[in-house]
């Protein structure tokens, strides 16, 4: 496939949207989706021209190799609408540069830049509609890519399908966010999946978050699976710990992900001047801050999660709870974050995209 400037994305027209049917003051998130679906797949080594069709359920061999070896990997991305109707993106180079990382990773092809990009701007263009305007009203975006050659040989597929599909989302989390320090599961390994967008990484975390769950904690901050001494990322995004007034997080690694929300809370912070540190934190660290009260905040920052406070955590069976701070860097970040993915604020970096 060439990356001509003419590219032209094929669009097979529904009979009728959803979008009447939607309640979308009262969506949960990730289970509405909008009209179209992006396919574009890969076969005799090369990508076929994308198309974008009525969002609908298709076929695949049983055998396909997604199904018996994961082969699939995925983004999680954001439109926004501004006040004046316009459509935005956030960093969506970011994502495509991730995505095709976890490609190589998992033995997959890259997408092309101009089906990625070309195809992200065509769908969204497409489903404006969808997307509410509003502080926290999104089309949460999904990209990703399955193995659908059929044959149960491990080895990889030959043939792939990428596909974006779009959902209108508000918060990911209804409420505060407990959080359970992992002793025992890990999330990933060094030389392991853990940097890549991989599905895996995601349904191998369901048991040990389930136990957690059961606990009454939503999510399990993963420590790292030589020691379980170091603090890594959580389920669904990276975590970031205030001691003092100063913010750690893990740097990025072999078994983290290396998050877009994450860096782009690292560069908001600092130009707050806010002293940010990029190291690995302990959890005997936090434990003994959460003891003498120099533990002020814990907050998740994800691109679903956006950024989440963290109320309390457990670790080997003791909760320590956080104290609830007025002006906190979480509710700082999030304001300068969204105020920027919505075009409330000045975006400096130059991290925003029109549609
Ligand atoms: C995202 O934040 O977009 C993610 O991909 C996390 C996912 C588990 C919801």
């Amino acid at each position: 496939m060439s990356s001509s400037s003419d590219f032209a994305i094929e669009i097979q027209k529904v009979q009728d949207s959803k979008i009447s049917d939607v309640d979308f003051d009262n969506i949960t998130f990730g289970n509405t989706f909008t009209d179209y679906m992006l396919v574009c797949d890969f076969k005799n080594g090369e990508w076929q021209k994308p198309i974008i069709k009525p969002y609908e359920p298709f076929l695949i061999d049983p055998s396909a190799k997604v199904f018996h070896y994961g082969q699939a990997i995925f983004e999680g991305m954001k439109a926004y609408k501004d006040e004046h109707d316009e459509v935005w993106l956030f960093r969506p180079d970011e994502n495509f540069h991730r995505f095709n990382k976890s490609a190589v990773r998992m033995a997959m092809p890259e997408v092309p830049e101009v089906v990625f990009m070309e195809g992200l701007k065509t769908i969204i263009d497409l489903e404006r509609n969808w997307v509410k305007s509003g502080l926290g009203n999104t089309l949460y975006i999904r990209p990703f890519m399955i193995a659908i050659g059929s044959g149960v040989i491990a080895q990889p597929s030959t043939q792939y399908r990428f596909m974006i599909i779009l959902s209108p989302a508000k918060s990911y989390y209804s409420g505060a966010v407990k959080v359970v320090i992992a002793d025992h599961y890990s999330r990933a390994a060094n030389g392991g999946i853990g940097a890549a967008k991989a599905a895996g990484n995601y349904s191998a975390q369901f048991y040990p978050t389930k136990l957690a769950n059961d606990k009454g904690f939503q999510q399990i901050i993963w420590t790292d699976d030589a020691t379980h001494t170091k603090l890594e990322e959580a389920g669904t995004m990276n975590v970031f710990f205030r001691i003092n007034d100063t913010l750690y997080t893990a740097p990025t690694s072999e078994r983290i992900l290396d998050g877009v929300t994450r860096k782009s809370i690292i560069a908001l912070a600092k130009r707050e001047g806010i002293d940010v540190q990029e190291r690995s934190v302990l959890v005997d660290e936090i434990v003994a801050a959460a003891q003498n009260s120099t533990l002020k905040e814990i907050f998740g920052a994800g691109t679903a999660a956006v950024v989440s406070p963290i109320a309390a955590f457990s670790y080997q069976e003791i909760e320590y709870v956080l104290p609830v701070i007025e002006d906190s860097f979480a509710s700082q970040l999030k304001d300068k974050l969204t105020k920027i993915q919505y075009k409330l604020a000045e975006d400096t970096f130059g991290w925003t995209v029109k549609i």
